[in-house]
């Protein structure tokens, strides 16, 4: 393993002032960096990426915490102001996630898997994840979105908690070498950018069925903890042609799943 990777492109990134084409705001610690960018659009900014070296406080979906340590990691938060409809915006949960998958597939030949709503997996374990979070800001007449991604790049496995060995890891963890975060990051944004537009353009089935071909669970059995506390077993279907998770029980009934918790049963 190389354990003195340079990294050239996220030094360049870390004193630059620009990525991708938006406005970029680099911070060497922060508490996250979702909420550096909300407070940004509730200010009016236009587009732009927010990204730290560390985060104290990074949000994960269902309240969770995402483990942010310095020069591991990619803790990125892209403002948008897309040209959506409210019952769209769900919907960029997955095309985040596609974006992702791409940037990476692009760029290291790792073929990752999605898991709904907002995951992304290597050999089965959790190696990014997303939290898209929008605000109404009074005047401007449209959403802001941000678009906050943590992904684990050069992480290496004492800086996974014990107590996510069994289910977490990074790109380098899985591939054997470093990789260079401020590539990745740009790509990523220009992979961003694509979905966006796709999505403002209506074509989220295309999103749709590129997604599906990634779709670390479809076919297999799952839990699904319910907001409720309900547990559901039962086969994925994959999402929807509005992005929601459906489930066939086991007496044959089919759920929507719209939230809470999923996890596949090993082995299924
Ligand atoms: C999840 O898997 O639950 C989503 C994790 C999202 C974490 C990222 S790190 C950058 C951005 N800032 C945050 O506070 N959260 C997101």
């Amino acid at each position: 393993m190389n354990d003195v990777l340079e990294e050239p492109g996220w030094r360049a990134l870390a004193v630059g002032k620009e990525l991708a084409g938006r406005s970029l705001i680099f911070l060497m610690a922060t508490d996250s960096t979702n909420r550096v960018a909300l407070e940004l659009a509730e200010q009016g900014g236009g587009p732009a990426v927010v990204v730290a070296e560390s985060q104290s406080g990074g949000r994960g979906r269902l309240q969770r915490q995402w483990h942010s340590p310095p020069e591991a990691g990619i803790y990125a938060s892209f403002l948008y102001w897309p040209r959506l409809e409210p019952q769209d915006l769900a919907k960029l949960t997955l095309a985040a996630g596609l974006a992702l998958a791409r940037a990476l597939e692009k760029n290291t030949g790792l073929q990752p898997g999605l898991k709904w709503p907002n995951d992304l997996l290597l050999a089965g374990k959790k190696c990014g994840g997303i939290l898209c979070e929008c605000r109404l800001v009074a005047g401007t007449g449209k959403p802001a979105v941000v678009i906050g991604i943590g992904l684990n790049v050069n992480t290496p496995s004492r800086d996974i908690p014990p107590e996510l060995q069994h289910k977490a890891t990074s790109l380098r963890l899985a591939s054997g070498r470093a990789w260079d975060r401020g590539v990745l990051l740009a790509a990523l944004g220009k992979e961003l950018d694509i979905v966006v537009a796709t999505m403002e353009q209506g074509r989220f089935a295309e999103i749709l069925a590129a997604w599906r071909k990634r779709d670390a669970l479809l076919g297999r059995e799952l839990d699904w903890l319910t907001p409720g506390g309900r547990v559901v077993r039962g086969i994925s279907l994959g999402p929807d042609q509005q992005g929601i998770l459906q489930i066939r029980d086991h007496q044959g009934r089919t759920h929507e799943v719209i939230s809470g918790d999923i996890t596949a049963n090993p082995g299924s």
